[in-house]
Parts: structure tokens; C-alpha cells; sequence
């Protein structure tokens, strides 16, 4: 019978998060909720898992999806408008209360508690949701993707030949950290059914600046990228136009604000939790980046929305 029930299954983190919960419990004790069903691959379909339709937007799909979840994974919808990702959120949270589920996890972000960072508040608004529901709840502070390194050295294009990375505001420490380690351990902790009502820092074992990691991607491509730190008006007028979303002026302002976060430190913070989780190393940033770097060039668009 059912116990596990995970949204977002088809993403970046949902997909490794499913991929270990393969190994940790039995496959039929296992459905997804998802937005589009038939994205899932030929592989996890051959397990034998349920699949159901539950889009954050429409309650009564998820009244159906989350029927019978005892233990229920909310990946946090992928957005940077307010409002909406509220809304999609707190209609999962009241569809799992409706649904009778016994402990809901949420995937929140590494930011401060009390952080500047737009991108942290839809979260913020969530956790307190999720907190007052009287449901029992996990909140996972995921730590920032090392997959995402991209979107924060300057939106970086391995081909573009750029030899300088402009941010605005603060260069600061990230506790970088892969998504199949955060997968991993997101998955361990729904299965030890540990933790309730807490929240989880999940962060990588060590921080390095986005100077640092410039150091990297300059050894990795060959080229020399120097980050520069430049006034806001100046990284807009420099990023404007550029593709999809990630081009439009309020955008940039939006993201601007992660970098006053990054100089108050807010993501420097390493908590050796994920790490006594997984029993073994984390995979280094490094690592990632020089994977990424290998296999393409368009590493960056998929989080510019
Ligand atoms: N920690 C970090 O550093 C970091 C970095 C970037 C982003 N994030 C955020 O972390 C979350 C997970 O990241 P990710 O890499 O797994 O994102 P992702 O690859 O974009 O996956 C998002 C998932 O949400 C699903 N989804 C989209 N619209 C939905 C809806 N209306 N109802 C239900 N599900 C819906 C998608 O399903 P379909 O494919 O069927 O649409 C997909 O499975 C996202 O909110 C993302 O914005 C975190």
C-alpha cells in the first residue's frame, strides 16, 4: 500500500530524491503527484510505481494524488513570482491536511531565517504556512545547488569566451552542495521518519566564494574569469535582454537582492548534518562544475525562470 507520496518527481531534486527512496523502501509502497505524468522515464516506470496527476493549481487533483499518503514530499514549485509560488504551495499543504497525511516534507532553501533574499520569501511565507497548519511537517532548507553555479557567476556561458563575471553588490561564501547528495538525504530522512517538526539545514561540507569558484571555472575553460563586484544599475544594464525571463529588468532586480544576502553571510552557513546523513564525503562543488563544463555548454537556462 501507498505510504510515500513525492511531487516534482521529474525535477532536478525530485528525481534523485525517488531514484534513492527506490533503494531505501519497497517500490510499491511509493506514488508520484505529478504536474505532467507522462515525464517520468521508461526506467522508474519498469519499478512498478503509481503514478497520479496533481497539479499545484488545481486542489482537486491533489485531494486525488495525495489520497492515502502517509508520508508526503512538497518540492517547492519552480518560481520566483511571490504570489503564485505561494498559492501553489499552501494549496498542497491544505490538500495534504484534507488528505489526512502523517507527516509532510517540504523543500525550502538555504537562506536566513530572516533573509533579504527575494528568492527566500515565498519560502519564509510557506514555513510559517506549513508551521501553523498543525500538520506534522519536515521543513529541508536545501542547500544551494552546485548544479546552479551558472545563474550566480553572472549567468556564465562556457562559450561565450567572457574573461570577467560582474555581480552586484557582495561576493560571499556558499555552502554549494550536489543535488543527488541532497536527493540522497532528503530521501534518508523521509525514510527514518526522524525529525518531525524541525528544520533541516542541508548544506555542503564546505563554503567557497563565487571568486573562488571563478578560480575554478577559469582553470576548468582555460580562460581567465575575474569576478568583479559592480553597482546594481550596471549588472541590470549588463544582463538585460538576455534570454527567456532571466532578461527582463524586474528579474534582475529580484535576483540582485541574493547578493546582499551573500554578504551577510547567509549562505556560508555549513551544518554537518547532510554529511552524518549520507555517512560518507559530499561531492565537492568542484567536482560538479568540472562535469558540467564537460558535458555542455548550456548548463544555465534551466534555472532562469
Ligand atoms: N536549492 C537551490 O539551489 C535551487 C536552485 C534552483 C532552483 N531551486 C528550486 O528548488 C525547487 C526544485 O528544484 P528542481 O531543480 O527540482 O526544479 P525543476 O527541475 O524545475 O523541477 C520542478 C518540478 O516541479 C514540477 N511542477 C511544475 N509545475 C508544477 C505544478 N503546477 N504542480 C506540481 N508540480 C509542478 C515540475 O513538473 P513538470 O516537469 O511536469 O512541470 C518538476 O517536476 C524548485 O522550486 C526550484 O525553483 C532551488
Amino acid at each position: 500500500m501507498v505510504k510515500y507520496v513525492l511531487t516534482g518527481a521529474t525535477g532536478g531534486l525530485g528525481s534523485q530524491v525517488l531514484k534513492y527512496l527506490l533503494q531505501l523502501v519497497p517500490a510499491s509502497d511509493i506514488a508520484v503527484s505529478l504536474h505532467n505524468p507522462s515525464g517520468l522515464s521508461q526506467e522508474i516506470l519498469s519499478t512498478g510505481i503509481e503514478v497520479r496527476q496533481g497539479d499545484f493549481a488545481d486542489p482537486a487533483s491533489l485531494d486525488r494524488a495525495f489520497a492515502g499518503a502517509e508520508k508526503l514530499l512538497i518540492v517547492s514549485y519552480p518560481s520566483i513570482a511571490h504570489e503564485l509560488r505561494v498559492q501553489m504551495h499552501t494549496n498542497a499543504i491544505d490538500a495534504a491536511k484534507r488528505c489526512g497525511v502523517k507527516h509532510l516534507y517540504y523543500t525550502s532553501l538555504a537562506f536566513a531565517g530572516d533573509s533579504v533574499a527575494a528568492v527566500m520569501q515565498a519560502h519564509l511565507d510557506t514555513e510559517r504556512y506549513l508551521q501553523a497548519s498543525g500538520l506534522t511537517y519536515t521543513i529541508l532548507r536545501e542547500g544551494i545547488y552546485s548544479e546552479s553555479f551558472p545563474l550566480y557567476l553572472g549567468f556564465f556561458d562556457p562559450a561565450g569566451g567572457a574573461h570577467e563575471v560582474r555581480v552586484p553588490h557582495s561576493d560571499g561564501g556558499v555552502a554549494w552542495v550536489s543535488r543527488p547528495d541532497l536527493g540522497e538525504g532528503t530521501a534518508r530522512i523521509m525514510a527514518s521518519g526522524a525529525h518531525a517538526n524541525e528544520t533541516l539545514l542541508l548544506s555542503g561540507a564546505r563554503a567557497r566564494t563565487l571568486a573562488q569558484l571563478a578560480a575554478t571555472v577559469s582553470a576548468l575553460v582555460g580562460r581567465t574569469l575575474a569576478l568583479r563586484v559592480v553597482p546594481e544599475d550596471e549588472y541590470v544594464r549588463a544582463h538585460a535582454g538576455g534570454p527567456g525571463p532571466r532578461g527582463e529588468e524586474a528579474f534582475l532586480r529580484k535576483w540582485a537582492t541574493t547578493y546582499r544576502a551573500l554578504a551577510r553571510g547567509e549562505l556560508a552557513v555549513v551544518d554537518p548534518l547532510l554529511q552524518q546523513i549520507l555517512g560518507r564525503p559530499l561531492k565537492p562543488v568542484e567536482e560538479t562544475v568540472a562535469e558540467m563544463l564537460q558535458a555542455s555548454g548550456a548548463v544555465m537556462e534551466q534555472y532562469a525562470k
